[in-house]
């Protein structure tokens, strides 16, 4: 069926959502719970409520908006979506192009006179980035039952608050053992992403269909040393915990590289020293590392050799050095039904489509343990994401929301 998306409203769309933000434009960072966030998400409602879809909240704050449209509102719906935070200093596209794609879907599909068999649903997940509680897919984590609630509930920010406190105080009360979805609660979820990649750029084909999603995983590392004057301390005797982190954070970037598989990717994005002062010793230092791979099995050897290497230095720099596994997720792989509907949709179209991996972790990773799932990719430029250049053509965002569009009528008719 032929669905017109209306291109300028979805940009404009965009752009309005990338003024709550708590960066200058262009860079958007929009962290869960922050003023930016909570002020969002009242943007989204009210898209939502125009779009005459029905709103229910969880404990986490996670958003679903429900198109009744369909003839048989008692069957599992179909789902859509993903996640509107934003990473600090990010841009404009990671997540909310399949929010506000999603919405405009349906959108379009109204305006066609689309009647669907299911209920169609857009669903706004809360905190698909670690940023404040060091953990990614928070609320896509809850609704598939891949995290104890009383765990969640306990996670803290930086500032020592928890996600209990912080979530209660913005307004999302009840308890989180209530978040988990029931089995068989959506019939299909697809979800519309940037591919934060350059594939689809450079191949100059439009639409990527995601096989599977790479595993990731999130390691903190402590390192304990000795402090004392940068003058004083003759080098003989140092214990200088950020060059024992350093050599960590080679070893990372070594064992990633060893494996020869372009998938295996480790990368160490925080580093904090204490004191942090020019002329002392670092006596403290924290390191977390993301590793990444589309075999499950690669993956775990990189994390292996990490450990290996925190007890390789600890013993030759005669430092103290702790490693904790924030959290190691299994890599996912497309449902065909979804994959299905997808390829026919692009086919209808006469668009051309790749199938490819998602290096990038979402929230379907998680949606994909508890319902048939799918990702459908569009190109950025450059392959540029979470940085503030970060850009998706008009053209291309319509695109896919059009695919979306048509996937969704199939797998609700
Ligand atoms: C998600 O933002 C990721 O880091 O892959
Ligand atoms: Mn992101
Ligand atoms: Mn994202």
């Amino acid at each position: 069926m032929p669905v017109h998306i209306d291109q300028e409203r979805l940009v404009h769309e965009l752009e309005t959502l990338a003024s709550f933000s708590d960066a200058p434009a262009p860079a958007v960072t929009r962290v869960v719970f922050s003023k930016a966030d909570l002020e969002s998400r009242a943007y989204l409602e009210r898209l939502f409520r125009e779009a005459g879809l029905a709103i229910r909240k969880d404990p986490v704050g996670n958003t679903f908006a429900r198109w009744i449209g369909g003839a048989e509102p008692e069957l599992a719906a179909v789902g859509t979506g993903s996640h509107t935070d934003a990473i600090p200093h990010a841009g404009r596209y990671d997540g909310t192009v399949g929010v506000l794609g999603g919405l405009e879907a349906i959108r379009g599909l109204q305006r066609a006179g689309f009647r669907p068999r299911r209920s169609i649903e857009v669903l706004a997940f809360t905190s698909e980035e670690p940023t404040r509680f060091g953990i990614g897919c928070l609320g896509s984590r809850l609704l598939s039952s891949s995290l104890a609630p009383e765990t969640a509930d306990r996670l803290k920010d930086g500032e020592g608050s928890t996600l209990e406190e912080i979530r209660k105080t913005a307004g999302f009360c009840g308890s989180l053992a209530d978040v988990a979805l029931p089995q068989g609660y959506y019939h299909a979820f697809v979800e519309l992403h940037i591919e934060q990649g350059p594939l689809l750029e450079r191949a100059k084909i439009p639409l990527g269909i995601v096989s599977a999603i790479a595993a990731p995983a999130t390691l903190k590392i402590s390192v304990e040393g000795a402090g004392g004057h940068a003058g004083g301390v003759l080098m003989p005797d140092r214990h200088d915990a950020f060059l024992a982190a350093a050599e960590i954070a080679l070893a990372a970037e070594a064992a990633a590289r060893a494996t020869g598989a372009l998938d295996s990717v480790a990368t160490t994005g925080v580093c904090h020293v204490f004191p942090g002062a020019v002329n002392s010793i670092p006596s403290r230092t924290t390191l977390e590392i993301d590793v990444r791979d589309t075999d499950l099995a690669r993956r775990d050897s990189i994390i292996k050799a990490i450990g290996d290497a925190c007890t390789d230095t600890a013993e030759s720099r005669q430092v103290q050095v702790r490693l904790e596994i924030i959290n190691a997720d299994a890599p996912a792989q497309s449902s065909p039904l979804v994959v299905e509907a997808l390829r026919a949709s692009c086919s209808e179209a006469q668009l051309e489509f790749i199938s490819m991996v998602s290096r990038a972790y979402h929230d379907s990773l998680f949606m994909s343990r508890i319902v048939p799932q799918g990702m459908l990719f569009i190109p950025c430029r450059n392959g540029y994401s979470h940085r503030p250049d970060e850009y998706a053509s008009p053209e291309d965002i319509a695109r896919g929301v059009q695919v979306l569009a048509s996937t969704l009528s199939r797998l609700a008719a």
